[in-house]
């Protein structure tokens, strides 16, 4: 054993290495699991106890020797960098691709950029509401058919001591009366957000959509001022110069109105998506009820408004010319993409 140690002890000195790799052997080679040293230490538990004080001795003198021309070695070559090397680490990597923004987003940001040009602030609300900002607030009546199971997913029955029912909004309007409880006229605010009908899901329908909802309420605000900021928007958004305004009916309106674009009948499609008439229908509109003002605690002998809500889908599919609402909620990555 002793011839041995004499012999490694030798080599150890004479060793020198080219580079680090020769280190990195020279150290598996010695201290490595099935190394050299290893061998020995196996060796010694079997040699008689009076001769294990000195070999031990010579054995640690080995070990250290070993551990010291690493050591002296690594100062001179570098650590091992074995996974690392021939890897230029300050080389650039590869593009990393963008994601793209969805389209729906897109098109809200430009409606509310649209309407932030006339002085009109976002509002939100919440999704999961009670009866009174989504129906009661706002002037339906009790039997109303919007209210009825078919449309409303209804999250919490009325309950025994009084509390409220509660829906998931299905429409963007709730954030109104939240709005009219909370401020002072003039108010002046665009309220985009996600509501939720009890519909088969389909190319033209689904259980989720967006909308937009809008209100101005000052003293003074007219039907001629809701004409002439609805033309405005029709004109910054889709780069049309006439609308025409149907007379229709909402519980929280009065009068009442459906807006049209007049779309043009330049190409098929335009006959195809205007059902050969020409016109576009976009949103609902029309001036505060009087009832829906006091209700919010606004004084309509005081102030009048207007407000008005339109589907954040049907215009985008308008835009890109999408014909499934299905494509909106599938995340599917290669129709996502072409919005980027
Ligand atoms: N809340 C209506 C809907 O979901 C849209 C609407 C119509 C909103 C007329 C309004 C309005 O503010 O004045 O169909």
């Amino acid at each position: 054993m002793q011839d041995k140690i004499n012999q490694y002890l030798a080599e150890v000195e004479a060793f020198s290495a080219s580079g680090n790799q020769d280190t990195e052997n020279f150290r598996i080679k010695f201290l490595g699991r099935k190394g050299l040293l290893n061998d020995l230490f196996e060796e010694f538990k079997t040699i008689s106890p009076d001769q294990k004080k000195v070999m031990g001795q010579e054995l640690n003198k080995l070990k250290n020797a070993v551990q010291q021309k690493i050591d002296s070695l690594q100062q001179s070559t570098g650590p091992v960098k074995s996974s690392q090397e021939g890897m230029d680490l300050t080389r650039p990597t590869g593009a990393v691709p963008y994601g793209s923004r969805h389209p729906l987003s897109i098109v809200r940001g430009e409606i509310l950029d649209i309407f932030s040009r006339i002085g009109f602030t976002v509002a939100d609300g919440p999704e999961i509401e009670d009866d009174w900002h989504v129906f009661s607030g706002l002037n339906f009546p009790p039997e109303h058919p919007a209210r009825d199971m078919q449309d409303t997913f209804f999250i919490r029955k009325k309950g025994d001591n009084g509390e409220d029912e509660m829906v998931l909004r299905t429409h963007t309007s709730s954030v109104q009366v939240r709005a009219m409880e909370n401020q002072k006229p003039p108010i002046r605010i665009v309220m985009p957000g996600r509501v939720y009908r009890n519909e088969a899901v389909s190319a033209r329908a689904h259980c989720q959509f967006h909308q937009i909802e809008g209100l101005y309420i000052d003293e003074g605000v007219s039907f001629a001022d809701m004409k002439q900021t609805l033309l405005y928007f029709t004109q910054e958004f889709f780069g049309k110069a006439k609308i025409r305004l149907r007379p229709s009916y909402f519980p929280f309106t009065e009068p009442s109105a459906e807006m049209d674009v007049y779309w043009g009948l330049q190409t098929e499609a335009d006959y195809r998506i205007t059902k050969g008439t020409g016109w576009l229908e976009i949103m609902g509109c029309g001036m505060v009820d009087p009832a829906v003002l006091s209700a919010s605690g606004i004084d309509p002998q005081k102030y009048s408004g207007f407000a008005f809500g339109m589907g954040i889908e049907r215009i985008t599919m308008l835009r890109y010319q999408i014909d499934d609402l299905r494509m909106f909620f599938e995340n599917d990555v290669r129709f996502l993409k072409q919005f980027s």
